[in-house]
């Protein structure tokens, strides 16, 4: 087995990569952006077909959800383009991929957890541009596996956890959506989704939804996260999405039914708060 870790830099590479080197050392090869541009067709070629990998987990990703309402075309080229162009050797070169999708494909009008099977549509250009990553990469490598997820926060990286403890020791208060309920995934719990899944006894191909247990609105989880940093000097206030207008529409609802993962790979996920618990524990050291 030989691996090949995309945006190994980002918040879920890093995790990946600490949670690979500690179980299977040495087998895996970590890249980011600049070891090689997954938009460039040519390179992207030239490195798989040199590397002799047997999976790809790609990890890369355009993931400032806001700014992709203006920068449309990077976002397409990495979340459609780039996905496609490690897709279109994957058949010749017998590559088995792994690659990262969103809670953002649905437009959250619904009050149940959203199946692999459930209609898509997204709201924004990330949603659309990660939907037609998926729709390239089941074309043309149908041997593939999708992991859905949502709501991503590790100690690494731009993430929710990091932004509210930031803004806490600067506000005495916060206000904070409570009209869009997802579930906060601990990229440490998706990296250990990730190893379950490759080396599992059996590769099942499709869309398979990864993210924490339970449910949360953007208010809940921000309470949660002062209350288990025991901050105890900023207030957080629940407010409607129309008071805090974003370049991006976000669904409502987009809670993951994660009972595919679970039955295949006959393993628990973790409550999302008592991830949060050992992810806040890792950051005040
Ligand atoms: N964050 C979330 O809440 C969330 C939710 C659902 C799904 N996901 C998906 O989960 C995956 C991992 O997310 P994450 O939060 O770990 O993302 P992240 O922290 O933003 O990391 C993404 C990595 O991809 C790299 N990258 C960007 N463009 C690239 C290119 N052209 N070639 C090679 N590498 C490139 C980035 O490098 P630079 O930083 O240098 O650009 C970065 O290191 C993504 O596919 C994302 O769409 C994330």
């Amino acid at each position: 087995m030989k691996i090949l870790v995309t945006g190994s830099n980002g918040q879920l590479g890093r995790e990946l990569r600490d949670r690979l080197e500690a179980s299977h050392p040495g087998i895996t090869t970590y890249i980011d952006k600049d070891d090689l541009d997954l938009t460039r067709r040519d390179e992207v070629d030239a490195f798989l077909r040199q590397g002799e990998f047997s999976h790809v987990v790609n990890c890369a990703g355009y993931t400032a959800v806001d700014r992709a309402e203006e920068e449309k075309l990077l976002c397409a080229a990495v979340n459609t383009d780039a996905v496609t162009n490690i897709a279109h050797i994957a058949d010749e070169l017998g590559l088995r991929i792994i690659h990262i999708s969103t809670d953002y494909v649905f437009d959250g009008r619904t009050y149940r957890p959203y199946s692999e099977s459930d209609k898509v549509n997204p709201l924004s250009q990330y949603g659309t541009t990660k939907r037609k990553g998926e729709t390239a990469l089941l074309g043309l490598a149908p041997e593939s596996i999708i992991i859905r997820t949502g709501w991503l926060y590790s100690p690494y990286g731009n993430n929710f956890v990091r932004t509210i403890l930031r803004l806490a020791s600067e506000r005495p208060v916060l206000k904070i959506v409570a009209d869009q309920i997802g579930t906060p995934t601990y990229a440490a719990d998706l990296a250990q989704a990730i190893e379950t899944i490759l080396f599992a006894q059996q590769w099942v191909p499709g869309i398979v939804n990864y993210a924490g247990e339970g449910v949360a609105s953007w208010y809940d989880f921000a309470v949660a996260i002062l209350r288990l940093a025991g901050v105890n000097s900023c207030k957080v206030l629940p407010i409607p999405s129309e008071d805090y207008p974003t370049a991006a529409k976000r669904p409502h609802y987009s809670v993951l039914d994660k009972t595919r993962y679970k039955v295949t790979y006959g393993v628990d996920i973790p409550h999302w708060e008592e991830s949060l618990a050992r992810c806040i524990k890792r950051i005040n050291g």
